[in-house]
């Protein structure tokens, strides 16, 4: 018998999973794990992202309204770093814009000459907060982009005509593992030109009972979020699962200074899911992770901006020192 033998292709392997490919092979390999986990950034499809938009208005979220505080506090300060020159003012993640608009209105009403560009996976969000935008401030010139974080920076930064202030809110930096957090960082130095700006919005660590609350709401949001995730495979990928059979928990663990998301099934169950030809047994009480939320020490984060590349240049705080927006300035060698 003739040998022969084929390189799969990105195109193969999205003929067999598809019409879902990426989403598809990220549940086969999470639940086909001893300890099984789903990735976080699979939450926010449209419904996820409508979900996370209800959490951010919860009494128990605090991170949502530390943050509107801090940057009504601190406008006028970037204001006064960015005055004189056009510059970009990038969103990463933006979602509906609602605390970024407290910095749109302050930047439009000093006069800066800027352009808002705001880069969300979720095409509702991005068109929706566009529709609001031009309603709400005609003159603003907005350019949104529907992409992951790095492809909507990659696409961005080909104009680099102008300086950057990237925003990176809301604590998502607290999605990514310690290392990963590093990479993502350093990844950004990367697609950055000297002297750019980011804020990035770091949750500290703080009254387990106060985090542990935000996660556990009364309403039952973040529950409903986590388990959209299942809801999403049933919609996506042709999955059974029956949602009445899971519970969301979620938990700060004192060692990875986290808090941790899970969904537990409550009985004995298989699962199929019929994009990825495949039938998951699930154990009483076994546990699917779902998210990291880490929280941060200030000594983290200046750690975090000196191994990345970034100078700290400023420290923007609430008043309870929940949360911080730490703002960073890229430093690249003279070639
Ligand atoms: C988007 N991210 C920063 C939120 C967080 O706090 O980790 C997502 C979230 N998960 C549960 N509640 C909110």
């Amino acid at each position: 018998m003739p040998v022969t033998y084929k390189v799969l292709t990105p195109h193969d392997l999205d003929t067999i999973v598809s019409p879902r490919g990426e989403f598809a092979r990220a549940v086969l390999l999470g639940l086909s794990k001893h300890e099984k986990s789903l990735p976080s950034r699979y939450f926010y499809d449209d419904e996820g992202s409508r979900l996370f938009q209800r959490i951010m208005h919860l009494d128990e979220y605090y991170p949502t309204g530390c943050e509107r505080c801090i940057l009504e506090n601190h406008r006028d300060d970037l204001a006064d770093l960015l005055a004189g020159e056009p510059f970009n003012l990038v969103d990463l993640g933006s979602g509906d814009g609602s605390k970024t608009n407290l910095l749109l209105s302050r930047f439009l009403e000093r006069r800066l000459s800027f352009r808002y560009v705001p880069i969300d996976i979720s095409e509702a969000a991005v068109s929706e907060q566009a529709g609001r935008l031009e309603t709400t401030w005609p003159e603003l010139e907005v350019r949104g982009i529907v992409a992951e974080y790095f492809d909507g920076l990659l696409w961005h930064s080909r104009d680099g005509s102008r300086r950057n202030l990237v925003l990176f809110l809301g604590s998502n930096i607290g999605n990514f593992r310690r290392s990963e957090a590093r990479t993502f960082l350093r990844t950004m130095w990367s697609l950055l030109a000297d002297g750019d700006l980011l804020l990035t919005g770091f949750d500290l660590k703080k009254n387990i009972d106060v985090m542990m609350r935000a996660y556990n709401d009364r309403e039952g949001v973040t529950r409903e979020f986590n388990l959209n995730l299942l809801r999403r495979i049933n919609r996506e990928l042709g999955g059974s699962f029956d949602i009445g059979k899971w519970r969301h928990y979620a938990t700060y663990d004192v060692f990875s200074g986290a808090m941790e998301s899970y969904l537990v099934s409550r009985v004995e169950q298989e699962v199929e899911i019929r994009e990825i030809n495949q039938r998951f047994h699930f154990d009483p009480f076994e546990p699917i992770h779902t998210e990291y939320s880490y929280k941060f020490l200030e000594i983290d984060i200046e750690e975090l901006g000196a191994d990345t590349g970034f100078l700290i240049e400023d420290q923007f705080y609430d008043d309870r020192k929940y949360f911080v927006d730490s703002l960073w300035r890229v430093e690249k060698p003279i070639a």
